[in-house]
Formats: structure tokens, C-alpha cells, sequence
């Protein structure tokens, strides 16, 4: 299959590129497109048909449940029922935006396989002209994973989509690189209190300051993957570069000297780090933003790990944040990366 990449920026055939990409998801096609997260991969939520071609493509396990885009508020009832008054509340606060709600499905209306074996759907109307407007020239649901290989850091730019999808769908829609960097926060609406599923964009903060207190994981997610059956996706291995990840304190001594001792055993080591630290030892230096900068950082962290994978790195050290704001998804995603791995010499 050859696949086609049409530009959405600042094209003078936009109207043109939608409706191919909207004919494609009508014919049960599959469809890549940029939200204000990552990129993610499309099809039409209700065409179970369309629906495993994404798990074709992504090769990825079929019990993993996917997330549907909607377009406007209202399309919440058509989709879930008991949706709850704090519910309604997050969607005003934070929608359209990375927050996706899981509620209690209706039945009988999306495809079965978009969540296979559960009686809940993941809902979330995406913050990205691009998204919204796929979303409404369709006028239906879009279940859409991140639009990666499976295991392999979702995509920020449409160039990472095509490393991994080339020739495994027909259309990219590019909107140039996305804006988060991290994938949406999932929150629980059927729990009580509501339990984030997987820290994002929008933080536990922010969503307590709405609704009050919610339930949340430990900061360690290599103990809670094992303990948190209520997280499906949370389970699976994620985010993994080709060498191994070892996640450090974000200290310019502290790194040189990791790299110049791991040297010494014959290894070449990428760094990932902050923009002001000169780690001139590093056989490669991927900067992602100002240090402690965590919204930098979520933006270009799947970026910086993807040119780690194009190095012949034996090692990846990636220099840790706080959990501030998004900091507490960058971590968690970080620490994917490294299977809970932690550099101490
Ligand atoms: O930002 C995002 O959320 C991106 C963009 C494309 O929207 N999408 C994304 O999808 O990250 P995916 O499939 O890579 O991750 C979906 C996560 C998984 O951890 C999955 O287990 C969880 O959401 N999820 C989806 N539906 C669920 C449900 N009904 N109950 C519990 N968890 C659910
Ligand atoms: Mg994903």
C-alpha cells in the first residue's frame, strides 16, 4: 500500500485533503491525523471492519482499549450513558483539550472491538483545528490510538508516523508537529472517586480544582503496571527505544561523570537533557527545553527518545524532572521508557 501525505498548513487545497481523508474513513479506511497530544490513527468507531484495521496496522494486542474523538460535547450521550454532573463540569473546564472521560457505554451504538470485553468507552474531543475539523466534515466517532508501531514512543511530527506506518496505510494528514507532546490524562468516571487512569496534559490539579479530590496512581509506575488492573493500556510495554533507558538526576556533574564512567566500559551513551547543560563527554546531546521547564519536555521527549533510536547508542541516560504540572506525565512516560530502570554508577 503507498501512502500519501497531504499538508493541512497553510494549504490552499485544505477543503480538498479533508474530503480525501474523510472518504477513506467512510469506505472503513484508516487515516492518521495530528491532535494537540500526538498523532493519532483513525477510523471510524462505529465499523468494526475499520476498526481492526488500526490494530492491524499498529500490530498492536486487540484487548488494549481504544480512545473515540468526538467533535462537539452533545455527542456524549449518543455514546455513553450515566454520565455524571462532574463529568459535565470537566468537559467545560478542559474540552475540547487532553482529558479523556470513561464512561459506561450505551450499548449497541460504537463497534465492540474499540473496547473489547469492557462495558465502558474512553471519550475525548480533541484541541486541534486539524482534529476538529476531520471530526466534523465526517460527523462521526473516530477511535484513534496514537498513530505509532506499537512500543515504539507515539508520534509528535507526521515525519514519525511514516517511519513507522509507511506502506501499512494510505493517508497522513499533516498539521506540522503537535503541541503537548504527551498523551491525553484518562480519567475513570465510573470509579468513585474518579481515578486517573494515566496521567497528561491535564493535571491532577487541575482537575481536583473542578471536582475535587480524584484518585491517582503512585509515582512509580513500574510497581502500579502490575497493581492497577483498571488501566489496561497501562499494562502493556510502551514508549521503548531500541538501547536501553536509564533515567538520572538532572545534574550536569552527576552525568558527565556517568558518561565518562560508562566510556570506560566501552560504551557510547546519548544523553537527554536540559538546554543549558554541556555534556560535551556525550557521544550524542538531545536537548528538550529549558531545565524543569516540564511543559518543554513533554513536547519534545518522544522526539528526542525517536533520534536516540537513530544513534548507535549502546545506552540512553535521560535526565529526570519534577513532578510539577505536566511533570508527573513526563516522568511517568520516562520511566516507560526505562522499565523503571534508574542510573546510580
Ligand atoms: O492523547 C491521546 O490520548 C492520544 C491521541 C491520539 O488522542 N491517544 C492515545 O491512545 O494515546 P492510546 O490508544 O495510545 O492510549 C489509550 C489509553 C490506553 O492506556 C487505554 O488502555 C486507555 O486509554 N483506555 C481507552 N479506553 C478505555 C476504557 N474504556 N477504560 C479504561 N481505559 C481506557
Ligand atoms: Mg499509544
Amino acid at each position: 500500500m503507498e501512502t500519501e501525505i497531504v499538508s493541512v498548513d497553510n494549504d490552499m487545497d485544505n477543503l480538498l485533503s479533508y474530503q480525501r481523508a474523510v472518504d477513506i474513513l467512510k469506505n472503513g479506511g484508516v487515516v492518521a491525523f495530528p491532535t494537540e497530544t500526538v498523532y493519532g490513527l483513525g477510523a471510524l468507531a462505529t465499523d468494526a471492519d475499520a476498526v481492526q484495521r488500526i490494530f492491524e496496522a499498529k500490530g498492536r494486542p486487540s484487548d488494549n482499549p481504544l480512545i473515540v474523538h468526538i467533535g462537539n460535547k452533545e455527542a456524549v450521550d449518543k455514546f455513553a450513558v450515566d454520565v455524571p454532573e462532574n463529568a459535565r463540569k470537566l468537559m467545560d473546564a478542559f474540552w475540547p483539550g487532553p482529558l479523556t472521560l470513561v464512561f459506561h457505554k450505551r450499548p449497541g451504538v460504537i463497534a465492540e472491538n474499540v473496547s473489547p470485553g469492557f462495558d465502558t468507552v474512553g471519550l475525548r474531543m480533541p484541541d486541534h483545528p486539524v482534529a476538529l475539523t476531520l471530526l466534523r466534515t465526517l460527523d462521526g466517532p473516530l477511535a484513534a490510538p496514537s498513530a505509532n508501531r506499537s512500543g515504539k514512543p507515539s508520534p509528535t511530527e507526521a515525519a514519525h508516523v511514516l517511519t513507522d506506518l509507511k506502506g501499512r496505510i494510505p493517508l497522513i494528514v499533516d498539521g506540522g508537529k503537535t503541541g503537548v507532546g504527551v498523551e491525553s490524562t484518562v480519567l475513570d468516571m465510573t470509579a468513585n472517586p474518579p481515578e486517573i487512569l494515566r496521567p497528561g496534559g491535564v493535571t491532577r490539579e487541575m482537575i481536583e480544582e473542578v471536582i475535587g479530590p480524584v484518585h491517582a496512581e503512585s509515582k512509580s509506575p513500574s510497581a502500579s503496571d502490575e497493581e492497577a488492573p483498571r488501566a489496561p493500556g497501562m499494562k502493556y510495554m510502551h514508549y521503548a527505544p531500541e538501547s536501553p533507558l536509564f533515567v538520572i538526576q538532572p545534574d550536569e556533574a552527576e552525568i558527565r561523570e556517568a558518561v565518562r564512567q560508562l566510556h570506560s566500559e566501552g560504551k557510547r551513551v546519548a544523553v537527554i537533557g536540559p538546554d543549558e547543560f554541556e555534556i560535551a563527554e556525550a557521544d550524542w546531546y538531545f536537548p528538550v527545553g529549558p531545565l524543569h521547564d516540564n511543559v518543554a519536555m513533554a513536547g519534545n521527549l518522544y522526539g528526542a527518545i525517536r533520534k536516540c533510536d537513530l544513534t548507535d547508542a549502546d545506552l540512553i541516560l535521560a535526565a529526570a524532572t519534577d513532578h510539577k504540572g505536566v511533570g508527573a506525565a513526563v516522568m511517568n512516560r520516562l520511566l516507560k521508557a526505562a522499565d523503571g530502570k534508574r542510573f546510580n554508577g
